[in-house]
C-alpha cells in the first residue's frame, strides 16, 4: 500500500488555476523529490496536500483514504506534516516555545518531552539556544526550529518547501544530514528544492513539474541520465 497518492490534482488560487493534473506516489519510507521551475506548482501542491487550498479536481490518498477533504487538523492527526517555504517562527517566542507549539494534537503532546529530547539531539545547536528568542538565531537555525517543530508533530510524512532557502552551504550538510538521520527512523520525506543538484544527493527519485501538470517521474539514476531533464535542471550541455 503506497502512504501518498496524488491523482489528477487541479488546484486554483481564487480563479486562477494554478495545478492542472499532479501526480504522485510515494511508498512508505521513501525519500522522494518534487522539481520544477519558479511557479511550476511545487509550494500550491504541498499546500494541497496538507488542507491549505481547496481541491478543485483529482484526489489525495493516504493510505488509500480519500483525505482531500479533510480538515488541516485531520491530516495532520495523520502524520501529514508541513515545513513551509521561509520556515514561519514565530520571531519573539523562544525556541523551545516555537518547538513545543508542534505537538499541540492531543496525541504528540503526550509524547512532548521524549520527543523534544529527540529533536534536541538531533539538532545540538538548539539546546544552547533553547530560551533565546527565535528570531536571534541564523537562518540555518531556523531552519533547524522548523523541522524540528514539524517533527514534534510525530509525522509519518514530512514535507519540505524549500528548506535551504537562506541557510549558509556548510550548515545544508547539517541539514541534510539530519534530513537522513530522520529518514532512517522510518519518516517518509517529500522534499521540495530548486537546486535539483542537491535534492538529488538525498533523494533516491523525483517528479517534475511545470506549469501544474507532471511530467516526469523517475529514479534518480535514470534522471541524471535523461539529456531533457539535464539540460533543463542540471544544467548539462
Ligand atoms: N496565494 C496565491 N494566490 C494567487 N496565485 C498564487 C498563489 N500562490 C501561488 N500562486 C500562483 O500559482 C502558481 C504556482 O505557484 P507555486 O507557488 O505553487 O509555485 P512553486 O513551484 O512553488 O514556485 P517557487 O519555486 O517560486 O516557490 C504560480 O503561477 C503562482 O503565481
Ligand atoms: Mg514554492
Amino acid at each position: 500500500m503506497s502512504l501518498l497518492r496524488v491523482e489528477h490534482l487541479a488546484v486554483a488560487h481564487g480563479g486562477l488555476q494554478a495545478l492542472w493534473d499532479i501526480n504522485l506516489t510515494v511508498e512508505p519510507g521513501e525519500r522522494i523529490g518534487l522539481l520544477g521551475a519558479n511557479g511550476a506548482g511545487k509550494s500550491t501542491t504541498l499546500g494541497a496536500i496538507v488542507g491549505y487550498y481547496p481541491t478543485m479536481g483529482g484526489r489525495i490518498l493516504f493510505e488509500e483514504t480519500d483525505i482531500g477533504r479533510e480538515s488541516v487538523a485531520a491530516r495532520l492527526e495523520r502524520g501529514v506534516v508541513l515545513v513551509p517555504e521561509g520556515r514561519r517562527l514565530f520571531a519573539a517566542m523562544s525556541v523551545r516555545e516555537n518547538l513545543e507549539m508542534g505537538a499541540f494534537l492531543a496525541a504528540p503532546r503526550r509524547q512532548r518531552a521524549a520527543t523534544l529530547d529527540q529533536v534536541l539531539s538531533l539538532f545540538p545547536i538548539l539546546k544552547e539556544k533553547a530560551a533565546q528568542p527565535a528570531g536571534t538565531l541564523s537562518g540555518g537555525q531556523q531552519q533547524m526550529v522548523a523541522i524540528g517543530r514539524a517533527l514534534m508533530a510525530k509525522p509519518r510524512l514530512l514535507l519540505l518547501d524549500e528548506p535551504f532557502i537562506g541557510v549558509a552551504p556548510l550548515i545544508i550538510r547539517d541539514v541534510l544530514v539530519a534530513l537522513s538521520a530522520i529518514a532512517d527512523t522510518g519518516v517518509t520525506v517529500l522534499l521540495v528544492e530548486q537546486n535539483t543538484h542537491r535534492a538529488l544527493e538525498f533523494v533516491r527519485r523525483a517528479s517534475v513539474i511545470e506549469n501544474g501538470r507532471t511530467v516526469l517521474d523517475a529514479d534518480r539514476e535514470t534522471l541524471r541520465n535523461d539529456k531533457g531533464f539535464g539540460a533543463k535542471f542540471l544544467g548539462l550541455d
